[in-house]
Parts: C-alpha cells; sequence; structure tokens
C-alpha cells in the first residue's frame, strides 16, 4: 500500500504533512502530500508500492506530533454503490492484512460529525458481516479503519493496533471534572494518559509528591495534581480556586514564573503560560538542567505562522541544551485533542551525568 492517511486537527493539516514527508525520507521511504485545509486530514503518498505498508511498521506512531490516527490505505475509493456498501466494499478488505476489528471513522469537521451516526450504523452493520465470513479474527495485529468522506467516499486501510491511537478519530474523549475550576484540566489529564502508560502511574504521578504549577490560575492544572494528592505549589499573579486553597495542598506565590527559584526540587513541574515557545522552552529547559525537577508537562503555545519549524526548533534546542548538560531525558511531544494553538510536551529526566 503507498497512500498513508494522516487524521489531524483541522487546520494542522500542513503541519501533518511536513511532519510526515520528514519522518518517512529519514526511513528512506520517499513520497508526496495531499491535503486540502481544514478538511482534518492529509494524505501522504509513496513513490514506492508498499511505502505506506513500511510506514507504519518502521516509524513509531509516538513520534508525531501533529497526527491524531494514521492508516494505510487503498486509494479513494469514490461511488461507491450506496445501495449496497457492504457488497460494494467488502472486496477490498481481502486486500489487506488481516484485521480484528472495524472502526468506521469521519473526519472532526461539521461536516464529519453529521456523519457520526451513519458511520456508527453502517460500521457495526459492516463489522457483523465480516465476522460471519471470519475476516476479522481476534487474535489479528491490526485494525481496519474506513475514513468516511460521505456516503459514498471512503478510504478503507489498516492500522497496527500496536502502533497506532488506540480511540477512534485519535480522538481520547475525556469527562469534564465538574469540581476543577477550568476546562484547561483535561489538557493535563489528557497529557498523562497520552505520555504515562497507565500502569506507570502509580509510580509517577502518585500520593505525597511534590509539584510546583506555574501560570496556574485559576487552578485546573493544580486541580489535576491535588486530586493525585500530591502538594503543589502553585505560581501566578491570578487568583487561584478557593476550593483548592481549602485542601491544605496548595501554596500559592505571587510571583514571576520566569524569575521564581525553588529552594528545593520537585518532583513535578507543569506550566501551561501563554507566551512566545522560544521563551518557555528556555524556561523549561533552565529547569530541568538545574535540576529543579525530575518531571514535567507544558505547552507551547503556536505561532500563527511556520508552526511546524517553530516547533522543531523548540524541540531541538531543548535535545541540544539536554545533551550538553549531560542529562539523558525522554521527551515527547504531541498536539493534543484538548490542544488547540498549542502542543504539549513532556519530559522525564531519566540520568544525569
Ligand atoms: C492559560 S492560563 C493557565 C490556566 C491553568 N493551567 C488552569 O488550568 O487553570 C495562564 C496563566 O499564566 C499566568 N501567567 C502568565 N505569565 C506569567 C508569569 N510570567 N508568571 C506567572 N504566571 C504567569 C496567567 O496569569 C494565567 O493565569
Amino acid at each position: 500500500m503507498n497512500h498513508l492517511l494522516l487524521y489531524c486537527r483541522p487546520g494542522f493539516e500542513k503541519e501533518c504533512a511536513a511532519e510526515i514527508r520528514e519522518l518517512c525520507e529519514q526511513q528512506g521511504i520517499y513520497g508526496y502530500c495531499k491535503l486540502e485545509e481544514n478538511t482534518g486530514y492529509a494524505l501522504f503518498i509513496s513513490h514506492q508500492p508498499d511505502g505506506a505498508s513500511l510506514a507504519v511498521e518502521q516509524l513509531d506512531f509516538h513520534d508525531l506530533v501533529f497526527t491524531r490516527q494514521w492508516i494505510a490505505c487503498l486509494p479513494i475509493l469514490d461511488e461507491v454503490d450506496t445501495n449496497d456498501r457492504i457488497a460494494s466494499l467488502i472486496g477490498y478488505v481481502t486486500e489487506l492484512p488481516e484485521c480484528n476489528e472495524l472502526w468506521v471513522e469521519p473526519s472532526d469537521t461539521t461536516e464529519g460529525r453529521e456523519m457520526q451516526r451513519f458511520c456508527n450504523s453502517f460500521g457495526s452493520a459492516f463489522s457483523q458481516t465480516l465476522r460471519k465470513q471470519g475476516m476479522l479474527p481476534r487474535k489479528a495485529a491490526n485494525r481496519l479503519h474506513i475514513f468516511a468522506l460521505s456516503g459514498s467516499r471512503f478510504y478503507i486501510g489498516f492500522a497496527p493496533v500496536a502502533n497506532s491511537a488506540p480511540w477512534p478519530m485519535g480522538i481520547m474523549r475525556l469527562k469534564f471534572p465538574h469540581q476543577a475550576p477550568s476546562r484547561s484540566t483535561l489538557k493535563l489529564e489528557e497529557a498523562w494518559h497520552w505520555f504515562i502508560p497507565q500502569k506507570q502511574w502509580h509510580q509517577f504521578i502518585s500520593s505525597g509528591k511534590r509539584a510546583v504549577d506555574l501560570g496556574a490560575a485559576p487552578g485546573g492544572w493544580t486541580w489535576q495534581l491535588v486530586n493525585q494528592n500530591m502538594f503543589v505549589t502553585a505560581i501566578d499573579n491570578g487568583p487561584m480556586a478557593e476550593s483548592l486553597m481549602e485542601t491544605g495542598q496548595v501554596t500559592h506565590l505571587t510571583e514571576d514564573a520566569f524569575t521564581y527559584q525553588p529552594y528545593k526540587s520537585f518532583d513535578w513541574m507543569v506550566c501551561d503560560i501563554v507566551d512566545k515557545p522560544t521563551r518557555v522552552i528556555r524556561l523549561m529547559t533552565r529547569w530541568l538542567v538545574e535540576g529543579w525537577c525530575r518531571e514535567t508537562v507544558f505547552n507551547l503555545k503556536l505561532p500563527m505562522k511556520q508552526r511546524y519549524p517553530e516547533v522543531k526548533g523548540c524541540l531541538e534546542y531543548l535535545h541540544n541544551e539536554l545533551n550538553a548538560a549531560g542529562l539523558k531525558a525522554r521527551v515527547a511531544a504531541k498536539h493534543l485533542y484538548h490542544d488547540r494553538e498549542e502542543i504539549t510536551v513532556h519530559v522525564r529526566v531519566l540520568d544525569r551525568n
């Protein structure tokens, strides 16, 4: 298969395309991208007949910042017979590797959301037919995807279960915790789910840890830290929610996060300050290099233009500085579902020389 379909937040198709081309090139997979702005997807078409299959096998899905989901797929199937879509599509399933389940998904756009009910009912009918024919063996390592552009235009393809997003449309849906003082709270919760496997939570996100929240007010992120029974120093000139202060787990300092220096190191530092990405990345790097925290989640606000080069530049700066300081760290970045004009970065220091 030489088509690779990438789902993304509408408006970020260019970043998604630039990133996949670069990562594929690094693996010797060459091709070009096709995209239309605000459609919520981009297409990479490899010059090699098996370029897309190779990409989902050789690249690590976690390395993609702007892609929510990817599928190696056949060229678009246009004008599918709407009287019997299943009969029209079932033959194509045999051209794909064995898959264990089927997801029929729309794009994350207004038109896409209007197709959600159709996708659900078509997906369940098609799955039943495939199961009856033994075409969705449960132990298969891939998932079958149908990306529906309309009732008659589809991409059909597959994604390796172990190397793709485990949520339909690549979207992690979280329930807003009503006690939290701001919707921003979901960004930190999603970041933890994305960057830290659940089985490691008890080790890394646990009771008694000390955390600092830079740019904390009104306290959505602090709420997540408190909810994990951490003790939090909240830095912000703005007011923190009373309910958080009443827990006795929060110390509020009305200081400038860019000049504040801790007298003792923290387990966690989180930062949701809206400022120039180059300024924020320098601050984050300083915290890590000085040893003021062991682990961090922070946001980098994106500029209006040149978003991909800006992200790359910031991450390169971080890597270079950590290397120069002899720090071994795990760095990962993602444009999360709850992020808008920003990306989220996670860094865990593994070793200090
Ligand atoms: C997007 S809000 C943070 C929302 C917060 N994470 C939440 O979940 O409620 C950004 C905050 O950063 C604070 N801020 C901006 N510049 C700052 C600085 N230099 N020092 C401390 N706080 C700053 C602002 O006052 C604002 O409250």
